[in-house]
């Protein structure tokens, strides 16, 4: 099929990246020349394992091309995606500029029937208004279906490639076949393709990533009082996860989630729940359980100190809200780095992908090199992200670099005992100190 995906950020580049690979001409367009220029010459402008392999092959194999021009990029598709930012709005509800924008452009542009696909998280009744944008100016048939992405970041092509399931919203049998078509090499283990209305489509995504953020916030909270009450977290996590209608994953306690999608994605829906005059309580739980999350360890590290942080060095490995990705979007090592600093302490930080990132945002702190660098002559350690290189360190080497065999550790990377049998003070989360 000939697609044009219109917006290169996160969610474009590997949705035109992805059906490239399935076989698909696929035109991506952008505003940034720059970042257009770039991309023709093959590099890759995000961090995601296993994209770039996809990226180069599909260009030099000439089935992803990059263009400035819409009308370029559109050209004699079958189907249009919408990939565009919806950043939030001072009042918390995505701000829809970019893609009503795009849609207002995209009416006059279109020469034949096409699916116009909004990919990007946007309000409930967004597919409508996208609709009546391009219908102001449209002289051919076109549907506007909803098709919600449920990619993270960090195994986003693996996420794509085997989707859980695939959600669309329409009502058109002619854009249901076409998204049939479109997605059915990516459903072969019988994964389902749901259709639904728009509206309903819209309110998966948001529901989805609420309950996600929800079920980590219950786990936090659970840890919580796992600290009170002399239990352990991790055993607890088993304990209920292994319950088949509670499930597995996203039942781990830290440092509350961060990243471009919860935090933004939980503030909407609950404005969109005011909008409408409902009250949705549990979400203002989730947010304001989530914010005290992230800065647990900073009373328990002061406290250790005997009440002042001043002139102590902390390591910090980890500034990435999560693994595998540079993205430091709503990372809680970020709003901790400014309290230690703010505190008078000295912070060196080691991260292996996202400290460029950093660089700018907190420059009075110390880069370093490698994860023991970073621990050189330092009071204690914290750790912020989960990178898996941090998960089974030298402790050898940790406890002659530190100053003081303290860790404290926002994402519960040790056994307890380990640490006990090692001679380290040990702060985790949700269990016994
Ligand atoms: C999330 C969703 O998982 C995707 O399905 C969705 O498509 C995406 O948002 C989006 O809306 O675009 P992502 O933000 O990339 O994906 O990252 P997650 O892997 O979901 O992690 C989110 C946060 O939750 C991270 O800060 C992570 O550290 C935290 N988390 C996750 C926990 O604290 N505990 C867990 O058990 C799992």
């Amino acid at each position: 099929m000939k697609i044009a995906v219109v917006g290169t950020g996160y969610v474009g580049l590997v949705t035109g990246t992805c059906f490239a690979e399935t076989g698909n001409q696929v035109t991506c367009v952008d505003i940034d020349a720059n970042k257009v220029a770039r991309m023709q010459r093959g590099e890759i402008p995000i961090f995601e394992p296993g994209l770039e392999v996809l990226f180069v092959r599909n260009i030099a194999e000439e089935r992803l091309k990059f263009t400035t021009s819409l009308s370029e990029g559109i050209q004699d598709a079958e189907v249009i995606f919408l990939a565009l930012p919806t950043p939030p709005g001072e009042d918390g509800s995505a701000d829809l500029k970019y893609i009503l924008g795009v849609a207002q452009e995209l009416g006059p542009l279109l020469e034949d029937y096409v699916v116009v696909i909004d990919k990007s998280t946007v309000p409930v009744g967004t597919a409508e208004k996208v609709r009546e944008k391009i219908a102001q100016n449209a002289k051919v048939d076109f549907d506007v279906v909803s098709n919600p992405e449920f990619l993270r970041e960090g195994v986003a092509v693996e996420d794509f490639m085997k989707p859980d399931r695939v959600v669309v919203g329409t009502s058109s049998e002619n854009a249901k076949k076409v998204m049939e078509k479109l997605y059915s090499p990516l459903l072969r283990q019988g994964n389902p393709i749901i259709f639904m209305d728009e509206r309903s489509a819209e309110m998966t995504k948001y529901a989805a990533n609420s309950f996600l953020a929800m079920k980590i916030t219950f786990m936090n909270e659970i840890a919580n009082l796992c600290e009170r009450l002399g239990a352990n977290v991790d055993d607890v996590r088993k304990g209920i996860g292994t319950d088949s209608r509670i499930g597995k994953r996203f039942l781990f306690a830290g440092i509350g989630y961060g990243g471009s999608c919860f935090p933004k994605d939980v503030q909407a829906l609950a404005k969109t729940s005011q909008d409408y005059g409902y009250d949705f309580r549990t979400l203002h739980a989730v947010m304001a359980v989530n914010n005290d999350q992230k800065t647990k360890l900073i009373p328990a590290i002061t406290e250790y100190f005997g009440g002042s942080l001043s002139g102590k060095t902390i390591a910090v490995w980890g500034l990435a809200f999560k693994p595998y990705t540079d993205d430091i979007r709503e990372a809680p090592a970020l709003e901790n780095i400014r309290i230690l600093t703010a505190a008078g302490a000295n912070v060196a930080v080691y991260d292996p992908e996202a400290m460029d990132n950093v660089k700018q945002l907190l420059p009075d702190i110390t880069y370093c090199h490698t994860a023991y660098a970073a621990l050189d002559d330092a009071d204690a350690l914290m750790i912020f992200t989960e990178w898996p290189q941090f998960r089974t360190p030298d402790f050898d080497k940790m406890s002659k670099l530190l100053k003081a065999k303290v860790v404290f550790d926002g994402r519960n990377l040790y056994e307890i005992s380990t640490m006990r049998e090692l001679g380290f003070t040990y702060f985790s989360i949700g269990r016994e100190a």
